[in-house]
């Protein structure tokens, strides 16, 4: 079943055309990887597939549904099922990690405080972060504070999670802590994009690799397919040679 289906998806900023026509396709339970240099538009693909920028034109459905047009209130339903895991991590400064964490739960759920109290207990555990309900996000360290906004995006169970960059600049545990949790999510059936420099883990986590060059997917194809390709686009961006 395909649940993310974006069509023709064009965006410009003013004058500078970043996307000239995308189309991807993700099937429920499957971990897309999006790879292409830096400004080559990853980020701007996961922020308007929960509507946080609108393409210029083209489609984006969503379990069958054209979020694309949608205004910001009909966009509330979507991003309760479609988590964006923010490049930094992206946690309330002033809170401290159970508050952050509390926060989606306060809004869009009917939990009483101690129900909260406790998934926010047992999500901290999964992510071996015990005990850092009380800290404040600038006491954690740089893996610290990614887990922390991983545990965020997932704690209301999303059918999907967008992870943009989860694990740059982290220490090879850190790193290896993101890794399982995104098998762990889509082992539970989660479909995921994972937008990533680190092709360590792309090969890891994901089912098939898509590179956006010059503003469209310039290759596409399962994971195997492209570590076994030796002359494609991916190999040349995986190595260096094409920039
Ligand atoms: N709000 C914006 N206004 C103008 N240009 C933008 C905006 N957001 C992104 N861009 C431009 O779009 C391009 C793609 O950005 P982005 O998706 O962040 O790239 P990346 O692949 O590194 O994640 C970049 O050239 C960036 O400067
Ligand atoms: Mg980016």
């Amino acid at each position: 079943m395909v649940i993310i289906d974006v069509k023709d998806f064009k965006k410009s900023f003013g004058s500078k055309v970043v996307h000239r026509g995308i189309n991807l396709k993700v099937n429920k339970g499957e971990c897309l990887g999006l790879v292409g240099g830096s400004g080559c538009g990853k980020s701007v693909i996961l922020r308007s597939l929960i509507g946080l920028e609108k393409p210029t034109s083209g489609e984006i459905f969503i379990h069958g549904q054209n979020i694309a047009p949608l205004n910001e209130t009909q966009l509330v339903d979507v991003r309760k099922k479609v988590a964006y895991v923010f490049q930094g991590g992206a946690l309330f400064d002033s809170m401290t990690v159970e508050e952050n964490l509390a926060y989606p739960l306060k809004e869009h759920t009917t939990l009483t405080l101690e129900q909260i109290k406790r998934k926010i207990t047992d999500t901290l555990n999964g992510f071996g972060l015990q005990g850092s309900e009380k800290l404040m996000p600038a006491s954690l360290s740089g893996g610290m504070q990614k887990r922390v906004g991983l545990a965020r995006a997932i704690i209301m169970d999303p059918e999907v999670v967008l992870y943009d960059e989860p694990t740059a600049g982290l220490d090879p545990f850190n790193t290896k802590k993101i890794q399982e949790k995104i098998l762990e999510l889509k082992a539970k059936g989660v479909t995921s994009i994972l937008v990533t420099h680190d092709m360590p883990t792309a090969f890891a986590v994901c089912d098939r690799m898509a590179l956006i060059l010059n503003g469209v997917i310039a290759q596409e194809g399962t994971t195997e397919q492209l570590k076994l390709d030796h002359k494609g686009a991916m190999k040349n961006f995986v190595t260096g040679e094409a920039w």
